[in-house]
């Protein structure tokens, strides 16, 4: 889809002026420096930059586990930047899943149990088979009772995939989804989130270095020291 015709489209999330600020022991360290953006539903995009550039703490904004210094962060159209820890929680696995570059999986659980994790509490009869259906359509679907130490990395990143699509989030959250995968086994991943994005209308939002991402996203923004930089800043326009 061509980026214009998401315009029309609400966003699912959003960041208007956000700035934050780290204080480690007298030293500050401003990681983001006016951030705006906007992702709709049904869109995929990449998020580049150099290392230490902002991008890991932009996607925890945007997830709501850190709240901005300065500015707003939009869910839904609705503002939850003040929301209390409870709230934001809630908001957070009501609508968002997270893919981490540590893919923080339990040792004594099966890939089915893994994925399964994000359910726990919400006496879900569906859960299990949505489960068997996700690591299904990662390709491993022969991997079900599968311990993570007896999981490859690039078959471990997919556990973290699947599980984080079992409640279905409207937006994805992922960091370097691709990082520890061959280029084949980074394809299965990109197709997945192509398709999540296309018949479930997820909002797909990755942190890559990988170009490859970059050609499956339906745009790519790049940040630079804490700001967003412009194609405009590119060619001087
Ligand atoms: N918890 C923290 N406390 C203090 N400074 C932090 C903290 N987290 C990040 N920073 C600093 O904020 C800046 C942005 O960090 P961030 O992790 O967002 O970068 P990044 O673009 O994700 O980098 P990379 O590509 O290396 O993962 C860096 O200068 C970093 O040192
Ligand atoms: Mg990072």
């Amino acid at each position: 889809m061509d980026t214009d015709d998401f315009a029309d489209v609400d966003p699912v999330i959003e960041l208007r002026g956000v700035r934050k600020r780290y204080d480690t022991g007298g030293e500050i360290v401003e990681a983001l420096k006016g951030i705006d953006f906007v992702a709709r539903p049904g869109e995929f995009v990449a998020i580049m930059g150099p290392s230490g550039s902002g991008k890991s703490t932009m996607l925890n904004v945007l997830g709501l586990l850190d709240a901005p210094t300065e500015g707003v962060v939009l869910l839904n159209g609705r503002d939850v930047t003040d929301l209390s820890d409870e709230e934001m929680t809630l908001e957070r696995k009501r609508s968002i899943g997270f893919v981490f570059q540590n893919f923080y999986l339990i040792p004594t659980l099966t890939a089915t149990e893994n994925v399964e994790v994000p359910t726990l509490f919400d006496d879900d009869p569906t859960a299990h088979d949505r489960a068997i259906d996700l690591l299904s359509r990662v390709g491993l679907g022969d991997r079900l009772e599968h311990r993570p130490n007896q999981l490859s990395g690039g078959q471990k990143q997919r556990v973290a995939i699947a599980r984080s699509l079992v409640n279905r989030p409207r937006i994805l959250l992922a960091d370097e989804p691709t990082g520890n995968l061959d280029r084949e086994t980074g394809r299965t991943i990109l197709e997945e989130f192509t398709r999540i994005k296309e018949e479930d209308d997820v909002a797909v939002i990755a942190v890559t270095h990988d170009s490859q991402v970059t050609k499956y996203a339906d745009r790519t923004i790049n940040l630079v020291d804490g700001l967003i930089r412009t194609e405009e800043d590119d060619y001087g326009t």
